[in-house]
């Protein structure tokens, strides 16, 4: 069983040198937790994969501490990435930019292009800086499960087949980076962390792919961040039949009325203001629904909310939890 550990730095170090011994190691992100191994190992990134029970086709996001080892990893830097870097990184966004070929093959799929993201987390900024080496790091969740956003939840699904969990508490974003693919024009992979809106602010219009045939990105393959239970989402008013166990995902405290039909409910926020209420719901969309999956229920309904902000990244999960985006 995986040794939880505090985030001390005599633990980190510890941790640090697992990763420079090709060892894997869950840690904590402003995002979510991370399965980080040495990105220049291409045996440790193989671990990963046999790990995640993730397919080899599906590229991993490398983490860097430091913006000078962006050249590490990539060929040329395009200027919107310096812009967008300057702004978000420490942060949640993750650019997908060309890769060098010093890279090994497996952290990329193969592909031409490598996904880059500096964490804001400062002990996985630390993590980074004591293993002296970029960390390539998928979400620490089994393959299309649902993130982890506590330690707790690294340990139920991969507790028996990793050593280290560094545990620093919940994930203050709670939602994956948004993935931005720019060797190409600007196109939003996958939608998270960072808004939209506020990458537009400062390179203009940008192409965001919801669907599409050939996916660019696993991530966007339709079903993925999935709880156990059958989720939905609640389009009208919904009549829960009798002897249907049903919970409710709702984005804000619901009315007696609604309240009473629902065996289980988790409200994810109580500001009044809209982006706050959706900073509180993004953080807390994944605790949510791994308690509501635990409750034994046979169905999840959740309530949709506003696509703007983070509202996108947190619909964008539940159309995938849905498995009908
Ligand atoms: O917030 C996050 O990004 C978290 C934390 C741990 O940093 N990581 C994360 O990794 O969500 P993962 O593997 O669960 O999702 C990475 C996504 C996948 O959808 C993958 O297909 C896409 O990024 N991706 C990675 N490299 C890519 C590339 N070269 N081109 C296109 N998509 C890429
Ligand atoms: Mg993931």
């Amino acid at each position: 069983m995986a040794q939880i550990l505090k985030a001390s730095e005599e633990n980190l170090r510890k941790a640090a040198e697992v990763i420079r011994k090709g060892g894997l190691v869950a840690f904590p992100t402003e995002t979510v937790y991370g399965l980080g191994g040495d990105a220049f190992n291409p045996d440790a990134v193989a671990r990963i994969f046999e790990v995640k029970e993730r397919p080899t086709f599906d590229p991993i996001i490398v983490h860097i501490a430091d913006f000078e080892d962006i050249k590490k990893l990539c060929r040329d830097i395009d200027e919107k990435a310096k812009i967008l870097a300057e702004k978000f990184w420490p942060g949640p966004l993750t650019m997908v930019l060309k890769k060098s070929e010093k890279v090994p093959d497996i952290v990329t799929a193969g592909l031409d292009t490598i996904a880059v993201r500096m964490p804001s987390h400062p002990v996985a900024r630390k993590l980074i800086e004591f293993s002296r080496t970029p960390i390539a790091a998928p979400s620490a969740n089994l393959f299309g499960k649902l993130s982890p956003t506590t330690a707790e939840h690294v340990k139920e699904q991969l507790g028996d087949r990793i050593d280290i969990i560094i545990d620093s508490g919940k994930c203050p974003v709670g939602v994956e980076s948004t993935v931005i693919d720019l060797t190409g024009e600007p196109t939003i992979l996958r939608p998270g962390g960072t808004p939209v809106e506020e990458i537009e602010k400062l390179i203009g219009k940008v192409n965001i792919l919801t669907r599409s045939d050939k996916p660019r990105s696993p991530g966007q393959l339709s079903k993925h961040y999935s709880p156990k239970t059958p989720l939905r989402i609640m389009r009208e008013k919904v009549d829960v039949e009798k002897g249907v166990r049903a919970g409710l995902l709702a984005f804000r405290q619901p009315d007696d009325e609604t309240a009473k039909r629902f065996e289980k409910i988790e409200v994810l926020s109580s500001s009044d203001d809209l982006n706050e209420a959706l900073r509180q719901a993004a953080q807390n969309l994944f605790s949510a629904l791994h308690r509501l999956d635990k409750a034994n229920l046979d169905v999840i309904y959740a309530e949709p909310v506003p696509e703007i902000g983070l509202g996108r990244a947190i619909m964008d999960r539940l159309r995938k939890a849905e498995g009908m985006s």
